[in-house]
């Protein structure tokens, strides 16, 4: 149970809370547009002063990209636990501006969900670890372990700098568990805890035809038409039934251990209502595996975005000079994207018709990884998690990457827990994304529980 002095904070300081957090969302820490360099610097600013406020130690580490924000409360002596708490504070681009009820980066409550870019990914989910933060330390003025919040403004962009930051700064980092809010629940009113993560391997295919444009009409037969090469190369990546197709690429797919197959099993997923929520006419994918191990245990190749030719208004008689593709492959353990990498470009090499030249560049990568279930982290979890949602956790995989996790379990040899409070159909990356007030509440009740209990 959350102590009553905890419970009692958090109802006293509601409206404060909202509007800190507001003020966080209103900063639109855009990573993947340099003209957002400097509002991305502003919100590891705000995060740098919140720390501090609270009573934490803060230092802002420069890197070639964002700057990482590392703050550090020691003061729970050698015998205490020391736990690593990871988040970013960078947010996708909100485009279509459009489609957006109301804008990306104001802030709005409707029916109980809490609209603005970064609401759930990963801005307010951040916010729950500072505000429970707070709360232990304005109430008892300590906190029951060592804790150490590490935050980045480059995941969505790949987190391209933070596993050489990890890496030098192991020994500062060193802890005993790592905790990180950056998921979603299964569904409304069932906590979870995942218990892996797809890795990625991000690459750009470019199709150059002839020098520039040509008129389709003159030219059409008999030069090659770069979209039309693009299409046949993208079209070998998949067979008929689904598969990847690229050579090698299930080499080193690891089988996933029976009883967490069956726990997945055993989740309560209704396809029908998943058909509703993504709003196609039908599911895709391999056949011989249900859709909860498609998205979690399964990797796979998809075009993310793709450009060629005129697109514009009515009709434009020319065959482009140019082709290009996003493509990114999800993958699980123990695939390598190093490795990914090299099958890729030899397939894609392989494959390339005569009379273009195509070149394979790869943006960024991370690798997939798996949970040891178990552990007084895990445990301390479970109880923390029942006791603010009253219900037992139930245990997910997750489709999406978060590419730092592969990295603490290897260079710092800590578990790591995931537990979020996103829901389905949150618009994640989308317009109109949200996270659940319902979900704020309880989740910084659990994460403060979460505290007490790893003291135990
Ligand atoms: N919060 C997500 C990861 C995630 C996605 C967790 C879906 C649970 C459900 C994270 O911010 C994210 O979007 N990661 C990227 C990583 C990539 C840019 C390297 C992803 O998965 O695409
Ligand atoms: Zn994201």
């Amino acid at each position: 149970m959350l102590d009553t002095a905890l419970d009692q904070w958090f109802t006293a300081n509601r409206s404060r809370a909202f509007d800190d957090l507001f003020a966080f969302l209103r900063i639109p820490s855009v990573s993947a547009r340099s003209e957002h360099n400097g509002d991305v610097a502003n919100a590891a600013a705000w995060l740098h002063a919140q720390f501090e406020r609270i009573g934490f130690s803060v230092r802002t580490h420069p890197t070639a990209g964002h700057p990482i924000v590392l703050a550090e409360w020691r003061k729970a002596g050698p015998d205490a636990p020391t736990i690593l708490i990871y988040g970013h504070y960078d947010v996708q681009p909100p485009e279509p501006h459009a489609l957006w009820t109301s804008p990306a980066f104001e802030p709005t409550i409707r029916d109980g969900k809490l609209f603005a870019r970064g609401s759930v990914d990963d801005k307010g989910q951040v916010f729950i670890h500072l505000h429970a933060l707070e709360a232990h330390l304005a109430v008892r003025g300590a906190l029951p372990a060592n804790v150490l919040v590490l935050l980045e403004g480059e995941e969505e962009v790949g987190s391209e700098h933070l596993e050489a930051f990890v890496a030098a700064h192991a020994e500062r980092l060193a802890c005993d568990g790592v905790i990180i809010s950056d998921s979603a629940m299964f569904a409304p009113g069932i906590p979870s805890i995942l218990s892996s993560l797809r890795g990625l391997a991000y690459f750009q295919i470019d199709v150059q035809g002839p020098a520039q444009d040509l008129h389709s009409g003159s030219y059409g037969g008999a030069v090659v038409n770069p979209a039309m090469a693009l299409a046949r190369i993208l079209a070998t990546f998949h067979d008929e039934q689904g598969r990847v197709a690229i050579p090698g690429f299930y080499d080193d797919v690891r089988g996933w251990p029976t009883d967490v197959l069956a726990g997945m099993r055993n989740l309560p997923f209704d396809e029908a209502h998943f058909l509703k929520e993504v709003g196609a006419s039908a599911l895709g994918g391999e056949p011989d595996h249900t859709v909860l191990e498609r998205l979690w245990t399964r990797p796979t190749c998809e075009v993310n975005g793709l450009l060629s030719g005129y697109t514009g208004e009515g009709a434009k008689t020319v065959l482009p000079a140019t082709a290009m593709a996003k493509v990114s492959c999800r993958l699980v353990p123990d695939q390598d994207p190093e490795r990914i990498r090299t099958l890729m470009q030899a397939h894609v090499d392989a494959v390339a018709p005569a009379g273009v030249r195509v070149t394979v560049r790869a943006l960024h990568g991370g690798r997939p990884w798996r949970a040891t279930l178990g552990g007084p982290l895990f445990d301390a979890a479970r109880e923390a998690l029942g006791a603010a949602f009253g219900r037992e956790p139930v245990i997910t995989g997750e489709g999406g990457s978060i590419p730092v996790v592969g990295d603490f379990a290897r260079i710092l040899g800590a578990p790591v827990l995931l537990m979020g409070f996103g829901l389905p159909g949150e618009n994640a990356h989308a317009p109109d994304e949200w996270i659940s007030v319902e979900n704020l509440d309880r989740g910084v009740r659990a994460t403060a529980l979460l505290y007490d209990l790893v003291r135990r």
